[in-house]
């Protein structure tokens, strides 16, 4: 049912973390790559690099036109594309619109968002050779609040049932963001295949980040995220050293252009 590559990254599960970062072009993506075993083009790219308040305003040629640099720099990686709000409010909008990411990016699958509301679309996708990774906790295409999920038992009974309902529907994997610790635990346990936690407990079977916060290029601080690098600071610096050079004149001359 499942190609080899996504078969291989199911088998993960149990035996090594893994580890999955966003990429929204391609000299990120060439960097991430050998270090990654899945490489999200996420809809946070409308945040990230748009100022949007919401998810909600990024559209489907936005997400195309990134996936297709970022494929130009994935090479190992699984490549999954984030499927933008309203894209796929019924099966066949989305079956279209899934089918015109994966020909025009080339990537190995789509993400989107939902439980319970999305499992038909969810069958119909796979059922026509669409790979889908799910999205449950937090779900930011329609979240009224960014709170931890979870926290109560009616809640927490929802999410684990729309986990397993997922896997039945037939996704290869689920991102579990801002899920309770213990219930990010319980889901890992009770599904055969991987869970990608972000801002989740550490016992799901891998973890997500943007890239962008954590080598510190996003200006925004992201509270949970830990900054490996201050990526801004060491660029600014290159900066000032091109600007002094300017200044005193102290471009160096080559021979050749190339
Ligand atoms: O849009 C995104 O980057 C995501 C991840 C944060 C999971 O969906």
């Amino acid at each position: 049912m499942f190609s080899k590559k996504i078969t291989n990254f199911i088998k993960k599960k149990n035996k090594s973390k893994i580890v999955t970062l966003t990429a929204y072009s391609q000299n990120i993506a060439s960097l991430i790559d050998k270090h990654c075993d899945l490489v999200l083009v996420g809809d946070s790219l409308g945040s990230v690099l748009y100022n949007f308040t919401s998810t909600k305003k990024v559209t489907l040629d936005m997400m195309i036109q990134h996936s297709k640099s970022v494929r130009m720099g994935v090479k190992k990686s699984l490549l999954v594309v984030d499927m933008p709000f309203n894209t796929y409010r019924n099966s066949k909008e989305a079956l279209k619109n899934a089918k015109k990411i994966m020909s025009k990016t080339k990537c190995d699958a789509v993400k989107l968002e939902g439980g319970k509301k999305v499992i038909q679309i969810i069958k119909t996708l796979v059922k026509n050779d669409v790979p889908v990774m799910g999205h449950l906790g937090l779900l930011p295409q329609t979240a009224k609040n960014f709170k931890f999920k979870g926290k109560n038992k009616i809640e927490r009974t929802r999410i684990l049932n729309e986990a397993k309902l997922l896997e039945t529907a037939g996704v290869f994997s689920i991102v579990l963001e801002c899920v309770e610790n213990t219930l990010a635990k319980s889901i890992t346990q009770k599904i055969k295949i991987p869970t990608i936690g972000i801002g989740a407990s550490s016992h799901c079977d891998g973890q997500v980040l943007v890239t962008d916060d954590l080598i510190g290029l996003n200006p925004i601080n992201v509270r949970f995220v830990k900054k490996y690098l201050n990526l801004r600071k060491i660029i600014e610096g290159a900066i000032i050293n091109y600007k002094k050079d300017v200044e005193n004149l102290k471009f160096p001359k080559k021979k050749h252009y190339y």
